[in-house]
């Protein structure tokens, strides 16, 4: 993975793909699924909507750190299945053949075979809405991966790929970041 200006990662996330979300609780990593997801700023701040019943955001809560991945749709099987299986039951790094990386500011892994990654702190939790509010410190892409197309769950049991890409930087002007 190429290690990227944090200033662009919430364009990984912004288009609203279904994400993996990795932890470390000091002796194994784990993975989650996440699609209920938002950006709030372009710093970035991200909120996940997720809760004790998962044991992923238990970790999250005590270790104040995870990494977003967003898997291309070739990742698609492997996403569903990391979502419904518990992390204390299986490795699912192990299960669905995903590689580790080491990350730089967070001991939650990087997913190689992802196209993204965020690197995050967990800075608040808000009870009532059961939504994790991260703070993205680093971000990276994958530049070699073929398949760059990323899925997004419509909630009923259907995905929706990405399709075509329409460009108006001109007409969002001021709209974007000085980078773009
Ligand atoms: C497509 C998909 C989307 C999901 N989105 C969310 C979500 O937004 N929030 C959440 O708490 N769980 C979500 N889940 C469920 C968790 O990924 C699931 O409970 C997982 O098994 C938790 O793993 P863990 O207990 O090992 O942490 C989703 C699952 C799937 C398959």
């Amino acid at each position: 993975m190429k290690e990227v200006d944090i200033g662009q990662a919430f364009t990984f996330l912004e288009s609203g793909p279904v994400i993996l979300v990795t932890t470390f609780d000091g002796k194994k990593n784990n993975i989650m699924t996440i699609s209920w997801h938002m950006i709030m700023d372009f710093s970035p701040h991200i909120a996940i909507s997720t809760g004790p019943w998962n044991t992923s955001f238990e970790v999250m809560m005590k270790t104040k750190e995870c990494v977003i991945a967003v898997p291309g749709v070739n990742l698609i099987e492997d996403a569903i299945g990391i979502g419904t299986v518990n992390g204390t039951i299986v490795d699912k790094f192990d299960k669905f053949s995903l590689t580790p990386l080491a990350a730089k500011t967070v001991k939650a892994p990087l997913i190689e075979e992802c196209l993204k990654c965020i690197e995050c702190r967990v800075i608040d939790y808000v009870d009532k809405y059961g939504l994790v509010i991260l703070s993205g410190e680093k971000a990276w892409i994958n530049e070699t991966a073929i398949e760059q197309r990323t899925f997004h769950a419509v909630g009923n049991g259907t995905f929706l790929v990405d399709g075509e890409t329409l460009e108006y930087k001109t007409m969002m002007g001021n709209r974007l970041p000085k980078w773009v």
